[in-house]
């Protein structure tokens, strides 16, 4: 075991900025007693407010840099995280949120106006223990950080496919990961366990080292519960032994479309017979409706297949191709380089698809449906506003993964069907346009809800398929535990564990 050393920082008062925040009398008094306890560790417009200023700016949706805390504490250690909950305990009234990455879109998730937010930006990284064979991960940072700490001893975890994602939310709510075929979700089990450790700050603040012997239901709720049974301040995680990968992304032209969606139908149903294999299938609309498909590819070793559901990719003539061998870390990294360029207000939304062997149009006819809903709305006035549907196939074998060693929250099990996990995605620049900007992709969901029964009795299946929706790509209005097979029991452990509704009620982020 290893610990982290919890040292005092000496505070230094800079610049103020002006304050337009309003925080409750109570807030600016919590804020004060977390400032005497951890001095030089919380930051506020007028304590450090460079530093706050700047931290306030961490998040990948420009909406949630308009959000102002009260004042933002950066743990360095489980104790700080304690003694910031044991403080809010004190002071009931006070709303609060935890960030990792900043990288969930959703307003209220990871931030907080006129409250108190904690921030891991001071527990990031990774360390390798090889006699253990496990990797001990902190949640802030981002998957680059971590994938480049663990490299050298050349192993790896299952983890964001795009580096520039934070680790601590991807990791409480799921995760899918190149790697997943393999070692199912990212949170989930593997033969032996992918995370086999939370060390946690329950709402009590006590620190709590969640694993599966000692509080099965409590490590089974980790995966996949997002933020509601405590602060993650270190995962223990089972690693994957990794060389020299193959991967990168193709952009096509439209020209293309046809035998694309093809090669998708057959992956969906067929990929995972070679779990090294795994694609992101992304449309994206600019202007206009402008559509290019961009196909994200990955396989867990140095040469691809040359026949098989992942080569049938591969021989489609392509406007532009990266992949090629190279370190998992440099694919991971190339993969986030053109996010790091989008300075937008994001939408996220998700919708489960079950797989239709005899609906292979099916694609098409979502991306088609979500032309003519987005449209209108990709005029010249905004150039740079995009809006895309990603296919993401998530294999039955996933859930035979998953419930081999003790299950996870969304409830993936051994018989569950093949599967396309869709994230929505919506960028503008404007506040003005956030109301319209949203209501986009919720009108493709609303469609969906009405299709999707009817293409299932088209094909004559059944419409009692088990569809949970994915956490990590969803809008914050989408209930997503309530899509959970479990929903009522975690919902009452819960309650066991947080009686006071300090993160059911007082934080954001999904709920139970
Ligand atoms: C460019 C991009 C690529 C992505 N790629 C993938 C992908 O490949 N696979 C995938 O599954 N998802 C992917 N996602 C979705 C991503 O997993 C979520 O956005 C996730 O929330 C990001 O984690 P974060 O640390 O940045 O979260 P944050 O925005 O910091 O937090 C999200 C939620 O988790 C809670 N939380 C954060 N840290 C902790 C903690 N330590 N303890 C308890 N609760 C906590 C927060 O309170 C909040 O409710 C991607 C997102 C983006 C923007
Ligand atoms: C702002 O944050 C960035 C990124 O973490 C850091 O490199 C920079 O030094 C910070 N600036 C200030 C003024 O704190
Ligand atoms: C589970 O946690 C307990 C208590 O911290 C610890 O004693 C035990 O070794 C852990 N088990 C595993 C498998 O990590
Ligand atoms: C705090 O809550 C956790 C989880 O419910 C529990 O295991 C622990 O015993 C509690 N600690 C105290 C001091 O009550």
């Amino acid at each position: 075991m290893q610990s982290f050393v919890c040292p005092l920082l000496v505070a230094l008062l800079l610049g103020a900025r002006s304050a337009k925040a309003v925080p409750t009398q109570e807030t600016t008094q919590a804020c004060a007693d977390i400032t005497d306890a951890l001095p030089g560790k919380v930051l506020t417009p007028a304590l450090l407010g460079l530093e706050y200023a700047n931290e306030t700016q961490k998040y990948w949706s420009t909406a949630l840099r308009e959000v102002d805390p009260a004042c933002i504490v950066r743990p360095v250690c489980a104790e700080d995280v304690a003694t910031v909950v044991k403080s809010l305990n004190k002071y009931p009234t006070v709303q609060f949120a935890v960030k990792s990455g900043g990288h969930d879109p959703n307003v209220g998730h990871a931030s907080v106006q006129d409250g108190v937010l904690i921030v891991m930006t001071d527990l990031a990284g990774a360390t390798y223990d090889a006699a253990e064979e496990v990797a001990h991960v902190k949640p802030g940072g981002e998957w680059n950080d971590v994938i480049r700490d663990l490299e050298p001893s050349g192993v790896t975890i299952a983890g964001g496919r795009l580096g520039v994602v934070g680790v601590g939310g991807y990791l409480v709510q799921g995760g899918i990961s190149f790697l997943s075929a393999q070692v199912g979700l990212a949170a989930d089990t593997n033969k032996k366990q992918n995370i086999i450790g939370w060390e946690t700050v329950m709402a009590n603040g006590s620190i709590v080292n969640v694993n599966a012997t000692t509080q099965p239901d409590i490590a089974q709720a980790m995966r996949g519960s997002g933020s509601q049974f405590g602060i993650v301040t270190k995962y223990t995680v089972q690693t994957h032994a990794i060389g020299d990968v193959w991967g990168g992304f193709c952009i096509y032209d439209a020209s293309q479309e046809d035998k694309l969606y093809a090669a998708l139908h057959t992956f969906v149903a067929d990929g995972a017979q070679d779990p090294k294999a795994a694609i992101i299938f992304t449309n994206l609309i600019a202007t206009g409706g402008a559509k290019t498909d961009v196909v994200y590819y990955f396989y867990d070793g140095p040469t691809p297949p040359t026949s098989g559901p992942f080569a049938n990719f591969l021989t489609i003539p392509a406007l532009q191709c990266l992949p090629r061998t190279q370190k998992y870390s440099e694919l991971l990294r190339a993969n986030g380089e053109p996010i790091h360029l989008s300075n937008a207000r994001q939408s996220f939304r998700t919708y489960t698809l079950p797989y239709i062997a005899t609906r292979p149009q099916l694609y098409a006819e979502i991306r088609d449906k979500f032309i003519q809903i987005s449209v209108p709305f990709l005029t010249a006035e905004r150039p740079t506003s995009q809006y895309s549907v990603d296919f993401q196939p998530l294999p039955s074998v996933i859930g035979r993964i998953s419930q081999s060693k003790g299950g996870n929250a969304m409830g993936l099990t051994v018989s569950d069907p093949d599967r396309v996990i869709l994230e929505v995605q919506g960028s503008w620049a404007l506040a003005s346009d956030d109301t319209v900007g949203h209501s986009l992709s919720k009108q493709l969901i609303e469609w969906l809800d009405v299709q999707v029964p009817l293409w299932l009795d088209e094909a004559g299946l059944s419409r009692d398929v088990y569809l949970p929706f994915f956490m990590n790509d969803a809008a914050g209005d989408q209930e997503v535990t309530k899509s959970y097979r479990d929903y009522e029991k975690f919902k009452a452990l819960q309650k066991s564990v947080d009686p006071n509704g300090l993160f059911s009620v007082r934080a954001g982020g999904f709920k139970y």
